[in-house]
């Protein structure tokens, strides 16, 4: 069934309230909306575990950097209403930037330090703190028992992750595996973006962690190991620009000097205008 659409805060509050009231658990899932089977897939988690799903399509200019692609940023409702429906949402929220920002620029933000400033966080320094912004905004307004973030953006789910737990926001972070294409690439709105060529060479991202992950788990492994390892895959296909790679412990994200018995790999790069990022953990034993 069509998932019911809201595009006010006061209409969506009254629907939950209800169900809230009746004993219901809700699930939710924040995105931008130009839908993909890994959307899908955090949908589906959130209607296995949940009686409610909702998912919110919110295009967040908070998040943007002036440079960055806002404007051009892919929408198509009706397919992604269709994909959440496929995946079994009950309810749509749709705002607007007026029903979301009222007031115009927002005076009060919500900025995690720290875990905000590295990697994605230096190569797009307003970036996580308007995410963080708009998740907590969703929370509030939504009020879920459960909320589904993608493991493709490691340092997005690591930085809700700890606003929650800092503000002791009563609802239960989950995060879901990457979706990939046949060929591995990590499942993205921004994918569309990409020429036939540069479609080609975005695997280089899924390909140099594969050689990352292979390094880890050699014999006399360290992260600068581990790093060459990685670099040469890119060395090796001119179409992309590297923005960063890394090893990093996966709960600090802080590269170690030595490696612990979860590494996580980061990896970001351009190809043509297209910004995209993957990672890996890998698991060494004890
Ligand atoms: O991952 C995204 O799509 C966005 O960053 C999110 C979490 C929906 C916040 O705008």
């Amino acid at each position: 069934m069509t998932p019911e659409r809201f595009k006010t805060i006061s209409e969506l509050r009254i629907v939950l309230d209800r169900h809230r009231a009746s004993g219901a658990e809700v699930g939710f899932v924040p995105t931008m909306g130009y839908l993909h089977d890994g959307h899908g897939s955090l949908i589906r988690a959130a209607r296995s575990a949940n009686d409610v799903v909702i998912a919110s399509i919110f295009v967040n200019p908070l998040q943007f950097a002036p440079d960055e692609d806002l404007a051009a940023y892919p929408r198509d409702l009706d397919r992604d209403a269709a994909l959440a429906a496929d995946a079994g949402a009950d309810y749509l929220f749709v705002p607007s930037v007026e029903e979301m920002y009222p007031f115009g620029p927002v005076l009060t933000t919500v900025a995690v330090s720290d875990l905000s400033e590295r990697w994605d966080g230096a190569s797009r320094p307003t970036h996580f703190a308007g995410v963080a912004t708009v998740v907590s905004k969703l929370f509030n307004i939504v009020g879920p028992c459960r909320a589904y973030f993608g493991e493709k953006d490691f340092q997005q789910l690591a930085v809700i992750r700890r606003m929650v737990a800092d503000l002791s926001i009563p609802v239960e972070v989950v995060g879901c595996p990457i979706v990939r294409e046949p060929d591995g690439l990590a499942m993205s709105s921004r994918n569309i973006y990409l020429s036939a060529e540069d479609r080609a060479a975005a695997v280089v991202l899924r390909r140099s962690l594969d050689a990352g992950a292979e390094s880890a788990l050699s014999a006399g492994a360290d992260p600068d190991t581990i790093e060459s390892a990685m670099q040469a895959i890119f060395d090796a296909e001119p179409r992309a620009k590297l923005d960063y790679l890394a090893v990093v412990d996966p709960a600090t994200l802080r590269r170690p000097d030595a490696l612990g018995s979860e590494v996580q790999l980061l990896v970001a790069a351009y190809l043509g205008s297209t910004r995209l990022i993957d990672n890996c953990t890998v698991q060494r034993g004890s």
